[in-house]
């Protein structure tokens, strides 16, 4: 694991010394540092203290500060050249192209947020979530709700009408902006058809969403049905208001909310997880400094859809606070070929692409002809987020891609933190670099490895991630939940009675000899497909939904592509037989309640799951069978079992599984 740095070799190493002595001062003094960091930003009034901790773990930063993101991302540009730039390249998947100024941008947003504000009557703090496929009305939606002080919940477009039900009824939202439709591999999805139903199975819970805005995303021939007194176009409410429409921005408190992201958690419920205004401003401000070193010439492509942190973060709000020119795709990356991807580069002379591990094992497997038939020079900055990235990964985009000289940005953080913590980071100074390793923790970010003791990790020891300091751009609280906040992320480590909180990602990693973190994915019950968690509960639930089957259990089984995918194994109830139609159905069931990253490779059928005497189903057990990997230690591999009766499950289950092939193969 612990490789030789490559391939920047020893005339880098003063840059391992320049960023740990920035990191020295912000941590030995993090009150001055962020002070002086938050300082570069826009606020309406400044703040009385840069970080309460009197109730932890309810961290507050810039208390008593007052600003808007929407200044710092769009006002503060309309008096210089940036008014002019261009914000977003935006294609659709057909190819159909609009292009986007910063002064497009900021028009548009004023104009959405009048309609937010006055036509469907948004106030400060009201909930808005937003179900859209990746057009420019997208991050316009965002920035719109932020400007009134409404906080934005975003619901990634591919979720299922339950999915979406779910996060209205959680946030109690009466305000739904959607679309009509978009294109997905050459199909028309009809994407207002999801909201209704979504919006219906809300109501059946109690929550009334009031006002529905529909973006038409233009060139669809979609037959929308429209309830009158609910559901609005926006084009046709937006052609009333004149051009130069200005909606001043709602003065925010620092930790007031801007949004609500829903991420899964071990149990059924997804956690929405909520970042503050002032917090999260600073913070993805200056951890994409660092990351991304920009430039005024930049052209950022994040390959990524903001129903997801990344694009949040990455498509939204840090690249407009630095002015930056944005690439923003509306398909799917292989389609209509397998150099879709490839060939916008080019085309748009793309300087910073940023994309996720799944993504570039998508583009290795098809080739390297697809890559090579195009001219990506343009290209100084590569990076990878979501998942762990396989060190022949690495190299396959460092050669292939990277043509051998543009560095890996690996950036380890999750939808909790914001944005980057662990990267290497070019904008200080780059670090050499290991295939495989996200390298060192940025300025502010008190990243170490513990053990299960909650003692810091050998080198080379696998532990769990730990960050023993709030930053600026933590989460700070689950929606409707202190409770779950609580256990969730600061149970675990921290010793409160000794006035020490620890925040909990719940992730392994390995610090090796040279200080180099290795982040090596979950350690909860969470899995990891193609860079999006999933909870297996959730995806238990999900599978419970059909008639069939009475008990589920879902594990992770690796997948060359995704990294991981869920593999289910089922017990039916009296009167069912396994069968391969089965199996298709409960597959299809998960595909409409959940969504279709959720969908198990397999489904296996047995009749009895591993339980340990308590109930609790030995996840770690159908694992190894599933994987034919060895029963190793089992001491470890149950907390609350015996060896004997691991051994007996490892055998029965294993038999069961076995058994079930043979039905399904019809030889039974
Ligand atoms: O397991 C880690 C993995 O993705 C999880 C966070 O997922 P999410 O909140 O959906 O955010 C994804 C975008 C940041 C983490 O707990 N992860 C993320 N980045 C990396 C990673 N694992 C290894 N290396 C990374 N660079």
């Amino acid at each position: 694991m612990t490789e030789q740095a490559l391939p920047f070799g020893e005339k880098y190493y003063p840059a391992i010394k320049k960023l740990m002595e920035i990191r020295r001062r912000s941590l030995e003094d993090p009150i001055s540092f962020w002070d002086e960091k938050a300082r570069e930003l826009i606020w309406f009034r400044y703040w009385d203290k840069v970080l309460d901790d009197s109730n932890p773990p309810f961290f507050k930063w810039f208390v008593g500060g007052v600003t808007n993101i929407t200044v710092n991302a769009l006002d503060k540009w309309m008096k210089t050249d940036v008014k002019n730039k261009v914000a977003y390249y935006w294609e659709g998947e057909p190819g159909d192209r609009r292009v986007i100024s910063y002064a497009d941008l900021y028009r548009e947003v004023n104009r959405m947020a009048k309609v937010l504000r006055e036509d469907l009557g948004v106030k400060p703090d009201d909930r808005v979530v937003i179900y859209m496929p990746m057009i420019p009305e997208l991050p316009v939606a965002l920035l719109a709700t932020a400007r009134i002080g409404g906080i934005h919940s975003v619901v990634f477009s591919g979720f299922s009408p339950k999915a979406l039900a779910d996060r209205i009824v959680d946030a109690k939202a009466k305000v739904l902006i959607t679309a009509d439709g978009y294109y997905r591999r050459g199909k028309v999805i009809n994407l207002k058809r999801n909201a209704d139903e979504g919006v219906r199975i809300a109501a059946e819970q109690g929550v009334e969403v009031e006002k529905v805005l529909v973006v038409r995303r233009g060139g669809l021939d979609l037959d929308v049905e429209m309830k009158e007194g609910r559901d609005f176009f926006y084009d046709e409410l937006a052609k009333k208001i004149p051009d130069n429409v200005y909606v001043p921005p709602e003065p925010r408190k620092s930790e007031d909310v801007l949004f609500i992201l829903y991420s899964s958690g071990t149990t059924g419920k997804p956690k929405g997880i909520m970042h503050s205004v002032g917090g999260y401003m600073v913070w993805v401000y200056w951890s994409f400094k660092w990351t991304w070193d920009p430039r005024p010439d930049d052209i950022m492509w994040t390959l990524a859809d903001i129903g997801w942190i990344t694009g949040h973060t990455y498509i939204v709000y840090a690249p407009l606070m630095h002015g930056m020119t944005n690439v923003m795709y509306e398909g799917a990356p292989d389609y209509p070929a397998p150099d879709r991807v490839w060939e916008m580069v080019e085309r748009y002379r793309v300087t910073i692409f940023y994309t996720s591990p799944t993504a570039i094992r998508l583009f290795r497997k098809y080739g390297d002809e697809w890559v090579k038939k195009h001219d990506l020079s343009s290209i100084r900055l590569l990076g990878s987020v979501g998942e762990p990235i396989n060190p022949d990964v690495w190299k396959w985009y460092y050669e292939v891609i990277g043509r051998g000289e543009t560095p890996i940005v690996d950036t380890w953080w999750q939808t909790e933190t914001g944005a980057a913590m662990i990267a290497p980071a070019p904008g200080i100074a780059l670090v050499p670099l290991k295939p495989g390793s996200a390298t060192f923790p940025l300025p502010g970010v008190d990243a170490d490895v513990f053990n299960d003791r909650g003692e810091p990790a050998k080198p080379g020891e696998k532990g769990y991630i730990v960050i023993k300091k709030p930053w600026p751009g933590m989460l700070i609280g689950l929606w409707g939940d202190p409770q779950r906040y609580i256990r969730t992320y600061w149970q675990r480590f921290s010793k409160p009675d000794q006035g020490v909180w620890i925040y909990y990602p719940a992730d392994y990693a390995v610090k090796d000899e040279d200080g180099y973190f290795w982040l090596l994915g979950r350690a909860d019950e969470v899995l990891n497909v193609a860079g999006h968690r999933l909870g297996t509960t959730e995806i238990e639930d999900a599978i419970l939904h059909h008639p069939a089957v009475a008990e589920a259990a879902v594990v992770g089984i690796p997948d060359p592509v995704k990294g991981e995918v869920p593999l289910a194994v089922v017990v039916l109830r009296e009167g069912y037989r396994p069968s391969r139609e089965l199996e298709e159905e409960i597959k299809k069931v998960v595909r409409e309640v959940l969504s279709p990253i959720a969908v198990p490779a397999r489904v296996l059928f047995v009749n009895k799951l591993p339980k340990t005497r308590s109930g609790k189903i030995m996840r770690r057990l159908i694992k190894a069978v599933a994987t034919g990997a060895p029963l190793g230690d089992v001491s470890t591999l149950e907390d609350e079992a015996s060896v004997e009766e691991i051994k007996r499950a490892w055998e029965e289950f294993k038999r069961a599984i076995e058994e079930s092939e043979r039905i399904l193969r019809g030889e039974a």
